[in-house]
């Protein structure tokens, strides 16, 4: 099932998510919907505050980056499709890199943001195993962008001041859904009539 992607201002963008408990009997039907979600509106990343769920829980299919044959860092993630369970952030090491982002919950908007190009991260996969592994490149890049979420925080938290300004306009106009996007939202402010 298709779930609707939550879009920039909704509070539970912003919100610290909760552990996921081993007991939910919907756990492994959301990951599945999420799937379906993700691959609807063409993303890499979705994590569960994007369908409106304060979960820390976030899925991850690179596949996508294959298509770049000219570039071997993209090619090396294209098998790279996990789901992240209660993860918890080691470290974050390496240089700091650009890479221009984007995010299902800010259609249209992409902007460049710095990021270390190395982590360690501990996590439970779907069937619950519970893992530690390190990833760079964009497989870190994805990773980074997705834990942010989980943590309440949007790319365009990391913008300077100005750029964040200049965007002022279009992030709140995406709030109320006037935005050219092709797959299925919920804006959190009502369009005002004129
Ligand atoms: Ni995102």
């Amino acid at each position: 099932m298709i779930l609707p992607i939550t879009a920039y201002g909704d509070p539970v963008l912003k919100k610290c998510a909760e552990e996921v408990s081993r007991d939910n009997p919907d756990l492994q039907a959301l990951i599945d919907n999420m799937f379906e979600t993700m691959y609807a509106a063409k993303g890499v990343g979705l994590a569960a505050p994007q369908v409106g769920l304060g979960m820390r829980l976030f899925i991850v299919d690179a596949s996508p980056f294959g298509e770049d044959e000219e570039d071997p860092e993209a090619l090396k993630v294209k098998d790279f499709k996990e789901v992240f369970i209660n993860a918890e952030m080691v470290e974050e090491t390496g240089s700091p890199w650009v890479f221009r982002e984007g995010c299902l919950s800010i259609p249209t908007i992409r902007e460049d943001v710095t990021r270390k190009d190395r982590i360690r991260i501990r996590y439970f996969d779907r069937d619950w195993n519970e893992k530690e592994a390190e990833f760079d490149g964009y497989a870190a890049r994805i990773i980074q962008h997705e834990y942010d979420h989980i943590e309440g925080i949007l790319f365009t938290d990391k913008l300077k001041p100005l750029k964040k300004r200049f965007l002022k306009k279009k992030l709140s106009d995406i709030s109320k859904g006037i935005v050219d996007v092709d797959y299925k939202m919920k804006f959190p402010v009502p369009k005002v009539r004129r």
